[in-house]
């Protein structure tokens, strides 16, 4: 498409402003002057990046343009805008970090890119701290530039491997939304939660290929209220994981596929986690993905912890495999140290009108351990059939203790 080019605006205006002198006209430095440089607040609190420097394209770093702009908007009081407008720009490391002045909304109609150096970045791509009240908005996109660092990821290898940069991070953030926007291809995951408190995410779309690592669409921890709603994710990871410490999370309407599926967790894996209680997953559809809704828990889990009050109701499935699963004894490309001492309760959870196919035979697996078994399980109209030839719609269920109706009666394992 094509949107005209912004170095080239720029510069014709700063020529006709140098024209405009030289011929004696009335053009005063403080008339129009662009806010170059940053520092002070913006043009009547609009911080248009392009005004501070950034150059659309997608070729040329406008890095200090977006940073400078969050200084600025961050610094000014009442509303503050951020615009992005349409073209791709490349951006490295972008430390968004508050307390602000006032209220700061980022108006993303164009395209971030981000630098595939890694030796940029610290830890994350786009990093939001301490900020109450923002919103990120509009039907642009955040492209992490995956492709070109995949394989630079050895966690499938290793437990202690390098992580590679999440996209878009919000810590400690309260009251704010994020709605519109794509986020694309990141290194790492697209969107990780922590330490938040009420955030709305709406209206986002969330795409990766299906085999790219880590690629988790949304993941939050020790964070609690947060919702989202009408979002589609398709990426190589868990399109939604829920980790430790998070309470009060409503999923509504969410499309996943590919991807790993909905999951509380994993839980355990470090110590002193947080209980995770209050999940609701609601008119959500899972399509083809390697998962459907889980709740798993490392085999040696580090800390003693509960996942409960977690409700599950009208989800269908097309063709998951593993449509409903508590996974108790979860240890992925089989790194767990230690085995069998599981620390981790699962208590309260329901399971009301799941319908749909499951590429696999075991529609519904409950693997709980028998230290510590899994109670108040309740299944209510569960009707998901093996979708394949050659074997029949089952459920395995170990541990797990609670209620069945109305349900397919080969899964009615409780
Ligand atoms: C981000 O900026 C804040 C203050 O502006 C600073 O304290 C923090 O260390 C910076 N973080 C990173 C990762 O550079
Ligand atoms: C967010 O809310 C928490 C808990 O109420 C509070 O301690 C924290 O200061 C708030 N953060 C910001 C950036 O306002
Ligand atoms: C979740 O939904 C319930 C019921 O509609 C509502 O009471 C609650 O406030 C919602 N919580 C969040 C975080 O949106
Ligand atoms: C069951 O869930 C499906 C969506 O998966 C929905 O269309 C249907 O209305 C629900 N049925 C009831 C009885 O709520
Ligand atoms: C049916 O599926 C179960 C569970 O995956 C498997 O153990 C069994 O071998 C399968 N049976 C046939 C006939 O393929």
């Amino acid at each position: 498409m094509a949107f005209p080019n912004n170095a080239m605006l720029r510069a014709l205006f700063l020529l006709v402003l140098v024209c405009a002198a030289h011929a004696g006209g009335k053009a005063k430095e403080s008339s129009s002057t662009p806010a170059e440089g940053g520092g002070g607040s913006c043009d009547g609190g609009t911080c248009d990046i392009t005004k501070m420097g950034a150059t659309a394209g997608g070729k040329t770093d406008s890095t200090k343009a977006v940073q400078e702009a969050w200084t600025s908007a961050c610094g000014g009081t009442g509303k503050q805008k951020i615009m992005i407008p349409k073209g791709d720009f490349l951006v490295g490391p972008l430390n968004f970090t508050g307390p602000c002045k006032g209220d700061v909304t980022i108006q993303l109609d164009g395209n971030l890119l981000a630098s595939t150096d890694l030796s940029q970045y610290k830890a994350n791509w786009i990093e939001i701290m301490r900020v109450e009240n923002l919103v990120i908005t509009g039907k642009g996109t955040l492209d992490g530039q995956g492709p070109a660092v995949w394989s630079k990821n050895s966690c499938a290898k290793k437990y202690d491997c390098k992580i590679l940069p999440n996209s878009l991070v919000l810590d400690f953030v309260n009251n704010s939304e994020v709605s519109g926007i794509t986020l694309l291809n990141s290194k790492f995951f697209h969107m990780n939660v922590f330490q938040c408190k009420d955030i709305v995410i709406k209206d986002v779309t969330v795409t990766a290929p299906g085999d790219s690592p880590n690629t988790d669409g949304i993941h939050m921890g020790d964070s609690s209220g947060v919702s989202i709603t009408n979002t589609v994710i398709g990426v190589g990871d868990d399109c939604i994981s829920i980790g430790p410490g998070t309470t009060k999370v409503n999923i509504t309407g969410v499309t996943c596929g590919p991807g790993h599926g909905i999951s509380i967790g994993s839980l355990g894996r470090y110590k002193d986690e947080k209980d995770v209680t209050d999940i609701t997953v609601k008119d959500c559809t899972l399509k083809k993905s390697t998962n459907g809704v889980r709740i798993k828990a490392y085999e040696d889990a580090k800390s003693v912890l509960t996942a409960s009050k977690i409700h599950y109701e009208n989800i269908k499935m097309e063709d998951a495999a593993n449509p409903i699963i508590i996974d108790m004894k979860y240890c992925p490309n089989k790194i767990c140290t230690a085995s069998g001492g599981s620390k981790v309760t699962v208590k309260d959870v329901s399971f009301k009108n799941i319908t749909g196919t499951s590429s696999t035979p075991e529609a519904v697996s409950l693997l709980c351990t028998d230290k510590i078994p899994c109670s108040g399980v309740t299944m209510d109209n569960v009707n998901i059939e093996y979708s394949g030839k050659n074997n029949k719609t089952m459920a395995v269920c170990k541990n797990a203790k609670g209620s069945a109706t109305g349900c397919l009666k080969e899964l009615a394992c409780l």
